[in-house]
């Protein structure tokens, strides 16, 4: 069963539509991310979702909940990092884990959160003299404290060191191996590459693309690149596989375009052949390519 299902969503700040018929689906178990550019209407699609504002039009299930009917009960099943998140100067890093991790019961021992997410020298620090990659982890740590069936990141990586950003995938994979569903709004995009399952690309107030990132990297950021070198004249019997575009030589090194699993076919073809060459490499979009390829800025 879905664990999110959203269809036809609008939402309207007075006269300005922030998003205009928004859908998607989530399902249980899933990392799923949600792309686009500054204002493309992210937070608001989350925060409707966790019934923190009120959606205009459409309809919204979360965990078979409408969250404009029911925003209580859906934030006490849900964890939410909130994209502008706050707390009081004076709170201890422990008595904000201990105060939201006694909201809902089943979750781990606050303790071992702390532990987890690098806290543990931090423990007693108010807040305020907390530095922001450190606030930053507190607010997943506290989003995550009750493992809940579903959490919300908006942008839970932005401000954090390369080591810090790693440690967080690491753990959010570890929380999704839990149980937990996580949908990410992140402004990075190999996080999404390596993170999600799926993602969603909203842009012009609608979602524009939704699939695996393999997917989109596959039919959005152009041609893959395979090369070799090999002294082998004939190489004919790869251009009858239906993945390749084109085949180029510059003396032994040979440059194979195409699409789909491209390097798998090639590299299978060669080795029938008896050609194994040693630097068969690949040269692939990234989600990144396919993120400037939909959303052009020409609005
Ligand atoms: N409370 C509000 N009142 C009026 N307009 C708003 C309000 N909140 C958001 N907006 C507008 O709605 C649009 C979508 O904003 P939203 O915060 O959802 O974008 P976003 O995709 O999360 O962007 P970012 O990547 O910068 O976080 C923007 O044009 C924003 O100015
Ligand atoms: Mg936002």
């Amino acid at each position: 069963m879905p664990v999110v299902e959203v269809h036809k969503l609008t939402k309207r700040y007075g006269d300005f539509v922030a998003i205009e018929n928004v859908g998607f689906t989530v399902e249980e178990g899933e990392i799923f991310g949600i792309l686009g550019p500054n204002g493309a209407g992210k937070t608001t699609t989350v925060e409707c979702l966790q019934g923190l504002r009120m959606a205009d039009e459409g309809e919204l299930l979360v965990l078979g909940l409408d969250p404009r009917r029911h925003p209580d009960e859906v934030r006490r099943q849900i964890g939410s990092q909130l994209q502008e998140s706050a707390l009081p100067d004076r709170i201890k890093v422990w008595e904000a884990l201990k105060l939201f991790s006694s909201f809902a019961s089943g979750g781990p021992a606050w303790e071992a959160v702390l532990d987890q997410w690098g806290l543990s020298d931090k423990r007693n620090s108010p807040f305020g003299s907390l530095s922001g990659g450190q606030q930053q982890r507190l607010f997943v740590a506290l989003a995550v404290v009750n493992a809940p069936k579903l959490v919300f990141l908006d942008e839970m990586t932005t401000g954090l060191d390369p080591m810090s950003r790693r440690a967080t995938w690491d753990l959010i994979r570890q929380i999704r191996a839990g149980g937990t569903t996580v949908i990410l709004v992140t402004h990075f995009m190999d996080e999404a590459e390596h993170l999600c399952d799926r993602v969603a690309v909203i842009d012009k107030k609608r979602v524009i693309a939704l699939d695996t990132p393999a997917r989109l990297i596959d039919e959005f950021a152009g041609e893959t690149r395979v090369t070799f070198s090999t002294d082998h004249a004939e190489l004919e019997f790869l251009s009858r596989l239906d993945e390749v575009s084109t085949i180029e030589r510059k003396g032994p090194r040979v440059i194979v375009t195409g699409r789909g699993p491209l390097l798998a076919r090639v590299a299978a073809e060669l080795w029938t052949q008896g050609l194994s060459p040693i630097d068969l490499d690949v040269d692939r979009g990234s989600l990144e390519d396919v993120f400037l390829a939909i959303t052009k800025t020409d609005s």
